[in-house]
């Protein structure tokens, strides 16, 4: 990210300071690991923080800087960090034994749990992680279905694997990515989000799609909303042209209800990919949906249907020290009222954000549902007032436009006040994070736009609209 005034900017100053350690790690890194980091969303200006330890609703860097997490490990940890109960069951599952190759209790038990809660999930198989359940769910819905095509929206993500890695990001018009063959880019049609029409033209046209994927809320976790009645004309449409509607919860899954987007919208896919929350914070993903379909799976379900069956292995399927922390996370949600509490902080926090943006008069605004907040920074410069924006006026471009230059100085502005956004569009808030946390968190939004006001030239919101809402 070429800083034009980098030379000058006290934001980057100040984090350098801050960060000396982190800068060392990060020479060594870059002789070691492409990019210096292990995953592309943390690429960070100029280089990220090198983390220590967390605690609750805040965690710490080998710096020594202590920050209120918005990152929440990736959206893993809805109870936060080191959570008692979960820290100890891992423990306790550990000093038992980290991997023995055999069946082990403790996957009925987490299966039982998921299967009690998720709508769909009449039985389950565990991967270890939300792009091998995507992976795995594709070629069930393949399998079951006996059709080569996947109808997938542009931006919505469902990991790194070659059939959905194109059209998030990049490659829109569904072109195949770098590394990916053009043969398996032809087998999805891309479309825009929540784009109902084009849907059922596809679905209708050859009579070949095995499966829709879709977050369910919406692209990056409600980025770009996916209205409620969008998803049902969804289950409605691949009910009555044969496909398959498949949800990834990987991030909704035990978050914005104990149920997942499912129970919370009330309507039920054929077959729900999970990971994140599932696991506590150990890696791990889930395919769960209707039987019949997980029997593709099954030797003996196979055999009888005289059929082949799709093969699934994976050394840390289920892996015991996920079941624990999983197990414990899952009985928590589930007999408290985490999900709840996390999207009431979210709210809260949303709209004090909002109030700081109207009161520094930069027309951006906060907004999500949930237990998420996105941050929209204008860049084509409409003239809208933060308490009144309302995303769905919007279409998916603008909504995802940025300025990267100007969100990368907020962040490190933002860091260097403490707090660590999940990237730099927004963040996720666990049921650790509490009302003390969002009054720091405002103190440090107020500070860091200041910042930046002085840095660089932030647009004002128009003074006409101003007077015109206050009549
Ligand atoms: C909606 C969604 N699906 C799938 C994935 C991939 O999960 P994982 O990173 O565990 O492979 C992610 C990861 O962020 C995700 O957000």
């Amino acid at each position: 990210m070429a800083q034009s005034n980098a030379s000058e900017s006290k934001i980057l100053a100040a984090y350098r300071a801050r960060t000396p350690r982190a800068a060392k790690l990060y020479e060594q890194a870059l002789e070691l690991l492409p990019s210096g980091i292990v995953h592309d969303s943390r690429r960070t200006w100029p280089y990220g923080i090198y983390g220590d330890r967390g605690a609750g609703s805040r965690k710490w860097d080998v710096d020594g800087n202590e920050y209120i997490d918005y990152y929440g490990g990736h959206g893993a940890l809805l109870l936060g960090h080191q959570h008692p109960a979960v820290l100890e069951a891992v423990r306790a599952q550990a000093g038992k034994g980290m991997h023995l190759a055999a069946a082990n209790e403790l996957e009925i038990e987490w299966a039982r749990r998921i299967k009690d809660m998720v709508p769909s999930a009449e039985c389950v198989r565990f991967t270890s992680s939300g792009t091998e359940a995507t992976m795995l769910a594709i070629r069930l819905a393949r399998a079951t279905t006996g059709r080569p095509r996947i109808v997938r929206f542009q931006t919505h993500f469902h990991g790194w694997h070659d059939q959905v890695s194109f059209g998030v990001t990049e490659h829109l018009d569904g072109s195949a990515s770098a590394g990916v063959l053009p043969e398996v880019a032809a087998n999805a049609a891309l479309l825009a989000p929540n784009d109902v029409a084009a849907v059922e033209r596809v679905l209708a046209g050859g009579k070949d799609v095995a499966a829709l994927i879709v977050e369910p809320i919406g692209s990056s976790s409600g980025m770009i909303p996916t209205p409620p009645s969008v998803l049902k004309a969804l289950r409605e449409l691949t009910q009555r042209y044969g496909a398959l509607l498949i949800f990834d919860e990987v991030v909704t899954g035990f978050r914005v209800h104990p149920g997942g987007a499912q129970a919370l919208l009330g309507v039920t896919p054929d077959l729900t990919t999970m990971a994140k929350v599932v696991a506590g914070g150990m890696p791990g993903g889930v395919v769960g949906g209707r039987r019949d379909i997980l029997e593709w799976i099954d030797f003996d379900a196979s055999a009888a249907a005289k059929r082949e069956r799709i093969n699934h292995q994976g050394t840390h399927n289920a892996h015991p020290l996920s079941a624990a922390a999983g197990i414990a996370t899952l009985d928590i949600i589930r007999s408290s009222d985490a999900c709840a509490r996390a999207s009431s902080v979210a709210s809260a926090l949303r709209r004090r954000m909002n109030e700081v943006l109207d009161e520094e008069g930069i027309p951006w605004a906060i907004y999500g549902e949930h237990s998420f907040f996105h941050l929209h920074s204008n860049p084509a410069g409409e003239d809208l007032r933060p308490m009144t924006f309302d995303p769905s006026t919007l279409t998916p471009d603008s909504l995802k436009g940025k300025d990267e230059r100007m969100l990368a100085k907020l962040r490190l502005a933002m860091l260097v006040h403490g707090v660590d956004l999940k990237g730099f569009r927004g963040g996720i808030v666990s049921a650790a994070h509490t009302q003390a946390d969002v009054d720091a968190t405002i103190a440090a939004w107020r500070q860091s736009l200041r910042d930046l006001k002085a840095e660089e030239r932030l647009p004002r919101i128009s003074v006409a609209k101003s007077a015109a809402m206050a009549e």
